[in-house]
């Protein structure tokens, strides 16, 4: 168990943010999440649970106990159903399934992020998401030390959400995953551009490694790594609004973009709403609107949690004065 007092966390938030904890914990077995949660006094407290930090906004140093999972190993456990620790990274999983003919996941390609946040996340790209591979979490209850067990359906998944994120927040500690994938291969290629991108290859039917690669190339395009520009992919969650306000605004501007998600429910892209305010490739301060995806907040180097939350507030503000619409980070802010 790694067991720090004062301690930067840099390198655990894609941001960049240079901002300390009081103290970090790392786990890399159940026994030692169970021996966490034994140690846990009211002084360590408050707690923040982290994975790779990739969805993650620190706003100041934080006065209270980091604790991250190093429980790091996958396990085939039948046919379709792979077993994962909660620090192993997500894309290492989608790789793993694309090597041993599993599929499903090849759309999840390159999401940043660990097993455990994607049960907590329910991270998702190019109509798939994990609450579709999702069968088991295991973890350990903080207030007692119990190892516990979750469905699917007690998770309680939705468009990046879960109950881990609400009822269920800072209770557990996750200690592995179980996915189930297919062993029959059913791409979904009618989602965003992943035709359009295929066609340019001259690809008609692709491999699953083809089309991976493919949404590596189109997330590589659009989104900007953060080693060089730190961020947190998508920073607002795209609003779901009532057929009525969807009319009116199709109206008004006939090509804006949507997702149906039900009868009386459309799915509006943030992004579009962002760059129709102006926003798209604009900064406050060092923080900025990426100039290629404007759903993605950018450090331009030196940005405090702060400037990123000022700015995120400026977008806000403006896209509800122009279209009546609120949007909300998905990132967490700490
Ligand atoms: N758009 C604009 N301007 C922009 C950005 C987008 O007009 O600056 C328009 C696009 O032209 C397109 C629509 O908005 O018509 C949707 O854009 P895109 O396909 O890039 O996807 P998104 O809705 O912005 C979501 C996820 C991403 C995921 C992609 C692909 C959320 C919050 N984000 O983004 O997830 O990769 O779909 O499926 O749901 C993440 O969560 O960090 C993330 C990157």
């Amino acid at each position: 168990m790694i067991d720090l007092q004062d301690y930067s966390l840099l390198h655990h938030n894609t941001f960049g943010i240079d901002a300390k904890c009081r103290r970090f914990i790392e786990y890399t077995s159940e026994a030692e999440a169970q021996q966490v949660a034994k140690m846990l006094t009211q002084d360590d407290y408050p707690i923040l649970i982290i994975g790779s930090g990739s969805n993650l906004l620190l706003t100041s140093d934080y006065d209270g106990m980091v604790i991250h999972s190093g429980i790091n190993f996958i396990e085939q456990v039948d046919e379709e159903h792979v077993r994962c620790g909660s620090g192993f990274e997500w894309d290492a999983v989608v790789d793993y399934c694309v090597t041993h003919q599993l599929y499903g996941a090849e759309n999840l390609s390159i999401i940043p992020g660990e097993v455990g946040a994607s049960a907590i996340q329910n991270i998702g790209a190019y109509g798939a998401e994990a609450k579709d591979f999702i069968t088991e979490v295991e973890a350990v209850e903080i207030a007692t030390g119990k190892i516990c067990r979750f469905t699917n359906s007690e998770c309680e998944y939705s468009y990046r959400q879960s109950k881990f994120k609400h009822e269920w927040k800072d209770k557990y500690l996750i200690t592995a995953v179980t996915y189930r994938f297919s062993k029959t291969y059913c791409p979904k290629l009618d989602y965003g551009n992943i035709r359009v991108a295929l066609t340019e290859k001259g690809i008609a039917e692709p491999t699953p490694l083809e089309l991976r690669n493919v949404i590596i190339d189109i997330r590589n395009a659009k989104l900007p790594d953060p080693k060089v520009l730190g961020n947190a992919g998508s920073f607002f969650m795209n609003p779901i609004v009532e057929k009525a306000k969807y009319d009116a605004l199709a109206a008004q501007y006939e090509r804006m973009p949507h997702y149906t998600i039900n009868e009386t429910q459309e799915k509006i892209p943030a992004g579009w709403l962002i760059e129709q305010c102006g926003w798209k490739g604009k900064a406050l301060g060092n923080a900025a609107v990426h100039d290629k995806q404007a759903l993605v907040l950018v450090n331009r180097g030196g940005a405090t949690g702060e400037e990123v939350v000022a700015l995120c507030k400026a977008i806000q503000h403006d896209v509800k004065e122009k279209f009546g619409i609120e949007i909300y980070p998905e990132v967490n802010i700490r």
